[in-house]
């Protein structure tokens, strides 16, 4: 899914000759889902015409601060928008809104606004280089603006260098990173800053013919949930996925199909990793000699042979570097205590999030999860029905505790003991 879909965004189009470009940021916004109100600036109208955006937008085009249906249109925009978008934004928009000065429609809104605004200059170079608008520009990047190009290239009237929009393929794929981001703000206790994490998402696809494979029903979102939460914690993720979602900002994202891609990405990662999360769903049997052509029905019921697969979890946990953690799951239809306490002890993890996948709401392809913690000292933390995020959170505060109490414990220095009886129990409670 698109970052913009369903997203409110503000489009502001100034007066330049790339406001004719606008015209494809709005309808590439309109594509990906999301629901486009467009602000035009009396200038705009000069280079395209109202109607354009009228057909294209989700809703009609607005310029006027007192002529609308809406007493206050810049408050109403600037208080429901997802994001304000200004492309082009010329030198003049771009002084008043760093000046303050409400002007119009789309200044007013622009300092109505608490939602994330990213500006798309757009001018010829000897404006962009005025030390006027460079300060202007410094200005809003200081306070949080984003904004993106100009780049290099012909300018009106066949000049070039430095000053042309940058084309709405790059300004959509910026706001939908910049919008990614709002949705993901940093945690307020950064407290996996330093550590490397990887983790599995998503179900392995073992091919049986170029068309068909053994699967399972793992949508990736609990492993995903992961990587959302340790990076807003400030950790540096490597998610290793089957599914083409992207991973949260900074996150390096490794794309693999079959448990053998699954356990060289995971295994290469791993070594120098503080943390592994294995909630991808690797098959366990794959077929010995997938065959290069399709299988032909009228040839009869294939005589598929089937392999193990490399257990991924267990040669993680036969070679766990020092310090490493290791988060392993289990997904289990049955007898969930005792067959997640043997993965536990049989696979080498430090924890094994025990998931009864018959339970409502819980498991596979769902936003809810619910599962119990076993930690290798033989607690056993339940974490109630809640979002994968949620279930996610509350993981990792568990683990980061025992963590922080573990090295409490080898620094003399820290009186480890009341140290450590604080933090399990705060986790006790938070995890209830
Ligand atoms: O992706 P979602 O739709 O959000 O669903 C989430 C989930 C149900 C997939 C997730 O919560 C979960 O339970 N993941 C583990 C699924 C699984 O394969 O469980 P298992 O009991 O078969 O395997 C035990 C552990 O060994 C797992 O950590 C698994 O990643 C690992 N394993 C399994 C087989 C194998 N060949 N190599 C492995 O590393």
């Amino acid at each position: 899914m698109s970052a913009v879909a369903g997203k409110r965004i503000v489009l502001g189009v100034s007066g330049g000759i790339a406001a004719y470009k606008a015209v494809e940021v709005c309808r590439r916004l309109m594509d990906g889902g999301a629901h486009v109100l467009p602000v035009l600036t009396r200038g705009a109208t000069r280079f395209v015409g109202r109607a354009t955006f009228d057909a294209l937008a989700s809703e009609p085009v607005r310029m006027s601060l007192f002529d609308e249906d809406d007493p206050i249109p810049h408050t109403t925009l600037g208080q429901t928008a997802d994001c304000v978008v200004v492309a082009p934004a010329t030198a003049r928009v771009i002084g008043a809104y760093a000046a303050g000065i409400s002007s119009d429609l789309l200044t007013a809104t622009l300092l109505a606004t608490r939602a994330p605004v990213v500006i798309c200059p757009a001018m010829h170079t000897e404006m962009w280089e005025h030390p006027a608008v460079a300060a202007n520009v410094a200005t809003l990047i200081q306070r949080g603006v984003h904004v993106v190009g100009p780049e290099a290239g012909l300018l009106a009237g066949g000049d070039e260098g430095l000053g042309r929009l940058s084309s709405p393929g790059d300004i959509v794929a910026a706001l939908g990173r910049i919008l990614a981001q709002a949705a993901n703000p940093p945690s307020e206790t950064p407290d996996m800053v330093g550590l490397s994490v990887v983790i599995t998402a998503g179900g392995t696809r073992e091919p049986m013919d170029p068309i068909r494979y053994i699967g399972n029903r793992s949508s990736g979102k609990q492993g995903h949930a992961f990587a959302d939460e340790a990076a807003s914690r400030g950790a540096e993720v490597t998610i290793v996925t089957t599914v083409g979602r992207s991973g949260p900002p900074g996150a390096t994202v490794v794309r693999v199909d079959t448990a053998a891609e699954m356990a060289a990405a995971t295994t290469a990662a791993a070594a120098d990793a503080d943390m592994v999360i294995m909630a991808a769903a690797v098959a366990d049997f794959r077929p010995v000699d997938p065959v290069g052509v399709k299988l032909k029905k009228r040839d009869g019921v294939p005589d598929v042979e089937l392999e193990p697969t490399p257990d991924i979890l267990a040669a993680l946990g036969a070679s766990k570097p020092e310090g490493q953690i290791l988060v392993g799951f289990a997904a289990e239809t049955c007898d969930v205590a005792a067959n997640a306490t043997a993965k536990l002890s049989g696979k080498g993890a430090d924890y094994i999030v025990a998931n009864d996948v018959t339970a409502e709401n819980a498991g596979f392809a769902g936003d809810t999860n619910e599962v119990v913690v076993l930690a290798s000292d033989g607690r056993m933390l339940p974490i109630g029905l809640r979002s994968k995020r949620d279930v996610a959170r509350a993981v990792l505060d568990l683990v980061l505790a025992d963590r922080k109490r573990r090295d409490g414990r080898q620094d003399p220095s820290s009186g480890g003991q009341e140290h450590s009886r604080y933090v399990s129990n705060t986790v006790s409670q938070e995890i209830q």
